[in-house]
């Protein structure tokens, strides 16, 4: 079934032929993908919680309903009820850390275990670890730049975007770099349980990827236990709270999720905000003159164009989002880059401003399961983007790349190219 939804979902002409049936919402189709924006605006505008017949959920699009979405203990992060999740179950059924994965994992729990999770992974994840890696991050984009910097053109994502966080995530957890493009592969699958219409063979390159994945750290949490480092694996192993600790399919789900959620994301938000320099060369030319900005504008990049697009939860109990009445059960899909542009909550929102003062976008989540990663998210792309910008001042290249990635739920080019002068 997985398989054919997926076929589905590269059929154009098909899916114009059931345009009754998607409505005014079709995130397949290519349009969708090259100018998202268009649909959220037309959602937000005219039907801001938007009954989707082909999803079977709700889609809201407003800034102040995607915040309650995301705080009200009315809707949960438990997706074990989506048809979808649970046919990827079913078809891990026997294995313990796969069920692990997709039902004891930060993003799919809530009340106490999402409680004991967040506050185990939070005594290791500290800010003083991220800004420690601060000096490290900036060689390690310095030799990227080096290699770019001799052929005097470049591929953005190919050769920066991706391969940075995943050596930054690596860095962090303690685990070998030069393993990065075995990574890279398995988080292309892996983040599919994020958006499983996408991609090719249904379930079993996704279940064949964790299996990899949990073979490849299960040694690993073993080394640490006997010997432990100063990196994130040890703190986690580490880490205890109210007498309890992470066990071992805890950790595996844990060191899996990090590296998928480091990696997509924020090489996402690098090719983006390198597209949205070129497309607004006065806010460049505004940050290349004073780079103090670079925080405020990451934040703008985030905003504007943010690298999670949706993200959804599943009614808890009976009750009503702005006037909509809702029932136990139902998934409500919250928005975030549809709020981002909400004009009820940003002055002038359609202006990229790399100086945005309060700018408090969704893009990175909000309520208890707000991004662990984010400071982790802001420092790459600050050190990344300010590196570029100081060492090719004159890069240019099209605003609009050649494709977008083929998802729904993230956002992000296939690739950039760049002439260096
Ligand atoms: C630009 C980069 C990033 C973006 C846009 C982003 C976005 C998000 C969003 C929107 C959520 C909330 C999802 C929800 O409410 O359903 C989230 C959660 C999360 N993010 Fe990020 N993220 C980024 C980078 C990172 C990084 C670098 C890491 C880790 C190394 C990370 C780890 C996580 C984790 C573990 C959660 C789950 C937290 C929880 O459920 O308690 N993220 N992220």
């Amino acid at each position: 079934m997985l398989r054919f939804l997926q076929w589905l979902a590269r059929q154009e002409r098909l899916l114009r032929l059931l345009r009754p049936l998607f409505g005014r919402f079709n995130p397949f189709l290519p349009e969708h993908r090259r100018e998202p924006q268009t649909t959220w605006r037309a959602l937000r505008e005219a039907a801001p919680i938007y009954r989707s017949r082909a999803f079977g959920s709700f889609i809201c699009t407003r800034y102040d309903d995607v915040l309650e979405v995301l705080r009200s203990p009315h809707f949960s992060a438990d997706r074990s009820s989506v048809p979808v999740m649970r046919w990827i179950s079913h078809m891990a059924r026997g294995e313990p850390e796969f069920a692990g994965m997709l039902e004891r994992n930060l993003l799919t729990t809530d009340g106490d275990d999402h409680r004991r999770l967040r506050g185990l992974v939070g005594k290791a994840f500290t800010p003083r670890r991220v800004e420690e890696l601060r000096p490290r991050l900036e060689a390690t984009v310095d030799e990227l730049l080096d290699g770019i910097a001799e052929r005097g053109e470049t591929e953005i994502v190919r050769d920066l975007a991706h391969p940075f966080p995943v050596i930054a995530i690596a860095e962090l957890l303690g685990v070998p770099a030069a393993d990065r493009d075995r990574f890279r592969a398995w988080s292309t699958q892996l983040v599919r349980l994020l958006d499983p219409f996408q991609g090719r063979g249904g379930a079993p390159p996704l279940i064949r990827a964790a299996r990899e994945i949990f073979a490849y750290f299960r040694p690993l949490l073993a080394e640490r236990r006997a010997n432990p480092g100063d990196d994130l694996l040890s703190a986690m192993i580490a880490a205890e709270q109210d007498g309890r600790r992470l066990d071992d399919v805890d950790l595996l789900a844990l060191s899996s999720l990090l590296l998928v959620a480091g990696h997509e994301t924020s090489s996402n938000l690098i090719g983006n905000s390198e597209l949205l320099l070129r497309r607004f060369p006065d806010e460049r030319k505004r940050l290349q003159d004073d780079l103090s900005l670079l925080p405020s504008a990451v934040d703008e990049c985030l905003r504007y164009e943010s690298p999670i697009q949706l993200t959804d939860r599943a009614v808890v109990e009976d009750c009503e989002l702005a006037g909509q009445p809702l029932r136990r059960n139902q998934m409500v899909v919250a928005v975030l880059a549809a709020a981002n542009r909400d004009p009820e909550h940003f002055p002038d929102p359609e202006r990229f401003d790399v100086g945005r003062a309060d700018n408090q976008h969704l893009a990175l989540g909000q309520g208890n399961h707000f991004c662990l990663g984010s400071q982790l998210a802001r420092l790459e792309a600050e050190v990344a983007l300010g590196a570029l910008l100081r060492r090719f001042p004159d890069f240019s290249g099209d605003p609009e790349p050649p494709a977008w990635r083929r998802s729904m739920v993230i956002r992000g080019p296939e690739a950039v190219p760049l002439k260096l002068a």
